[in-house]
């Protein structure tokens, strides 16, 4: 039996893992590992500290399948309908660009849970909490080093964390590297940006007729949703919330000031634009250093492959595109390499 080691508990790793048993079922022993204090990656959904009834995306908003995708992703998509972690998206978008053959949808239990789905499914076993700073070459295994704790053996490591997250990363990794797929991590640029989320309390409606609206008139914010009529959680009792993006240039601005500076600054914004817009009872700001992909490594098949045995692959939407199909591509070609490997 292989221990496959696979780190990152977010859409790609998820996947990995998924595919992964469902591929060698009981062959290989899967322990997924996130430095966060819960699953979701970038589709995070998140609490307030003092209410069950509050929930919010603040990272992916919706998952829509384009026409070519709803074909080749087709299994994934019908999965997830099925066990009822995405709806179609009804609700007004404004500003949503449509294309012939796009579906939007959304999850009625938050992002996070089309994750939780994939991590369930896959039988592996969660580590949260569990940051990696080194992968050391021992023979046929890699040894894998983390924050605190001390360090394990795997037979085979899959890396989901963004690019430059990889290239943070001790020991070995830089020398597996050629210099050619160093220089494509390096060429890797992410968007920034921040997010924040506001909880109302339970007997706020809001005045505005749409479910969310991309912002072209200010230089701060791009996007704001009405994150619990969005996903139909408004019907279900479930506590009011909003979430606002920023801007790419704005998060590229203050890229480097704390949160806890710039969040009066969206806020501010956020009252110009929602004027009226009632007392908040609880407020969650998150800076995305890494948000979304704005150059992927070029002709990727999905995955790049450091180390043939014992495995060590990268995966990711660093080498597709930022959205749910990327991180299904990636995850399968992930797959069909470490199938190969192991
Ligand atoms: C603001 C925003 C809006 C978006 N909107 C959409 C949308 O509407 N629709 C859509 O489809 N996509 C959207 N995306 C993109 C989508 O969220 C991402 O493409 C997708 O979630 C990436 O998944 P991933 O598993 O590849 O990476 P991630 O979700 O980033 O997962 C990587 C995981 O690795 C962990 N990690 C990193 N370093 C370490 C370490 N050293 N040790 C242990 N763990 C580590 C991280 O904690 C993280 O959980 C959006 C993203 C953002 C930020
Ligand atoms: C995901 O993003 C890529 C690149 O921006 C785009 O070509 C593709 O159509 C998107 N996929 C979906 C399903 O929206």
């Amino acid at each position: 039996m292989s221990r496959v080691l696979i780190v990152g508990a977010g859409l790609t790793g998820s996947l990995c893992a998924c595919l992964l048993r469902r591929e060698l079922q009981n062959k290989v022993q899967i322990e997924v590992w996130d430095k966060a204090r819960g699953s979701g990656g970038r589709m995070s959904t998140t609490r307030p500290p003092d209410s069950s009834s509050h929930s919010a995306d603040l990272g992916a908003q919706y998952i829509t399948s384009t026409s070519s995708y709803a074909q080749s992703h087709q299994r994934f998509y019908s999965e997830l309908l099925s066990a009822g972690v995405l709806q179609p998206l009804d609700s007004l978008v404004e500003g949503l660009k449509h294309r012939d053959g796009d579906e939007n949808y959304m999850t009625p239990q938050g992002m996070s849970s089309v994750v939780k789905h994939f991590l369930s499914q896959s039988g592996a076993d969660l580590f949260l909490e569990r940051h990696v700073t080194g992968l050391y070459r021992r023979g046929a295994s890699w040894e894998v080093q983390r924050k605190v704790g001390g360090s394990e053996m795997f037979d085979a490591v899959v890396l989901t964390m963004p690019a430059p997250q990889i290239l943070q990363l001790q020991g070995d990794v830089g020398q597996m590297l050629s210099v050619s797929q160093k220089q494509q991590l390096e060429d890797v640029e992410f968007s920034s940006r921040f997010a924040v989320a506001l909880f109302f309390p339970p007997d706020v409606v809001f005045s505005f007729p749409w479910s969310a609206r991309y912002v072209s008139d200010s230089s701060i914010i791009r996007y704001i949703a009405a994150d619990s009529r969005k996903r139909n959680a408004d019907v279900l009792g479930r506590g009011p919330s909003l979430v606002v993006h920023t801007s790419v240039p704005f998060g590229l601005k203050h890229l480097e000031e704390d949160k806890e500076a710039v969040q009066p600054i969206i806020l501010q914004e956020l009252h110009k634009l929602l004027p009226g817009l009632p007392e908040p009872i609880s407020i969650k700001c998150q800076k995305w250093r890494y948000s979304q992909v704005l150059t992927s490594v070029p002709d990727s098949p999905g995955h790049m492959t450091l180390l043939q045995r014992p495995p060590l692959l990268c995966a990711g939407d660093s080498f597709v595109h930022s959205n749910f199909s990327g991180c299904v591509e990636s995850a399968l070609s992930a797959l069909s390499a470490l199938k190969a490997s192991l």
